[in-house]
């Protein structure tokens, strides 16, 4: 039985000020689709998994999710009482989801992408449904276009012929977040692709490669799903939880996943963008000669603009004479910069926290 998991955290601090610790991306419309980032990725998902979405959060963000999702039922939304990374959130989730039908093949899709067209990526999944059948970490790959040092390199290796998945390959390595002289080398090689960031697992697979490479937070995980559904769940979270080790999914279970052999890749062809900064915002909103208005009440009024997008509250916004410029306009900070600083924003960022 198919389970798709949507673990819901992490801050984007390249796209300050709009997304920080209280509004974190995946709550935000930043394809203006009119959908939040998090209900998108349900609604892609649901038809592939009816009633079986599971989603991980934080406590901060609980009350957001809920409204968001008002369809998943209680059980089906973990709650974390502070962030310990993709790590322990899809872990809990592969371990809460094994103790309750062993037999459950997970997927987990990150909350905050923008991926188009729907039903493109429904037969991708569907395939990597079928490979994980046989007993591997399916991962998806997306064709790379230069070398990000942001992403997970996924080396290629041969077709495995799967039945209902003519396009699943074995995966010879997975390097997560190489540097940008190994990702240019990657990348020239043409035997990488980026890793979309989905995993589709049977859950006793991830669980094993968990416990083989990560013993104490898989230990720690098990003790928390094990009372998870039981009187307990809260003093044992408050216990166990805070000790956890912090770490990513892709060095914990992926890589050394991968060196055993035990991961494959279903290569996709959807578009696929990370959103990870506002240059990703003018690519998936091209405003060309006009403007683009995101957010749900945002008021802009212009004169002689061109190539602009702007996110807005409520609050009044008016461009005159102004070309090729993005505007986050929130409560308490406004942002002003072009496409081309796209990753400056993460040192400025930076300097401000640094300065309290
Ligand atoms: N619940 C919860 N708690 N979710 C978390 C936490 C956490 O503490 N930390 C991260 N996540 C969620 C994010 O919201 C996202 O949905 C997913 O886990 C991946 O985490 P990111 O922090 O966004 O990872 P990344 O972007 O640096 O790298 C991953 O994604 C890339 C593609 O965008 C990796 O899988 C890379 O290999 C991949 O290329
Ligand atoms: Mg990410």
């Amino acid at each position: 039985r198919f389970y798709a998991v949507i673990p819901a955290g992490g801050v984007g601090t390249r796209l300050w000020p709009l997304s920080r610790a209280a509004t974190p991306k995946f709550l935000h419309d930043l394809t203006g689709s009119g959908h939040t980032l998090i209900r998108a990725t349900y609604d892609r998902l649901e038809p592939l998994a009816p009633g079986r979405v599971l989603v991980v959060t934080g406590q901060a963000h609980r009350d957001a999710v809920v409204t968001q999702l008002p369809e998943v039922d209680e059980g089906n939304v973990v709650i974390e009482t502070e962030p310990k990374d993709s790590g322990a959130a899809i872990g809990l989730a592969a371990a809460i989801l094994h103790l309750r039908d062993p037999e459950t093949i997970m997927g987990s899709f990150a909350a905050d992408h923008a991926i188009s067209p729907d039903s493109l990526f429904r037969e991708v999944v569907a395939e990597a449904v079928h490979t994980a059948a046989t007993g591997r970490i399916v991962t998806i790959g997306i064709k790379p276009t230069y070398p990000s040092t942001g992403f997970g390199y996924i080396q290629l290796g041969e077709p495995l012929a799967v039945d209902g998945a003519p396009h699943a390959l074995t995966v010879r390595t997975f390097v997560e977040k190489p540097s940008e002289e190994v990702a240019t080398e990657y990348v020239a090689s043409g035997e990488y692709c980026w890793n979309a960031g989905m995993f589709v697992a049977p859950t006793a697979l991830m669980l094993h490669h968990l416990e083989a490479a990560q013993p104490e937070l898989f230990a720690g995980l098990m003790e928390i799903a094990r009372a998870w559904d039981g009187p307990d769940r809260d003093e044992v979270v408050a216990r166990v939880w805070p000790g956890l080790p912090k770490i990513a999914i892709d060095y914990a279970v992926a890589e050394p996943a991968a060196a055993a052999g035990d991961v494959a890749v279903v290569p996709a062809d959807f578009r696929w963008d990370d959103v990870g900064d506002f240059a990703a915002i003018g690519r998936l909103n091209p405003a060309g000669s006009g403007v683009t208005v995101l957010g749900e009440h945002a008021r802009v009024v212009t004169d002689n603009a061109t190539g602009v997008v702007v996110t807005g509250t409520n609050r009044l916004i008016a461009l005159i004479g102004v070309a090729d410029i993005v505007v986050v306009d929130t409560p308490d900070a406004l942002l002003v910069t072009t496409a081309d600083n796209a990753q400056a924003v993460k040192k400025t960022v930076e300097q401000l926290k640094a300065s309290g």
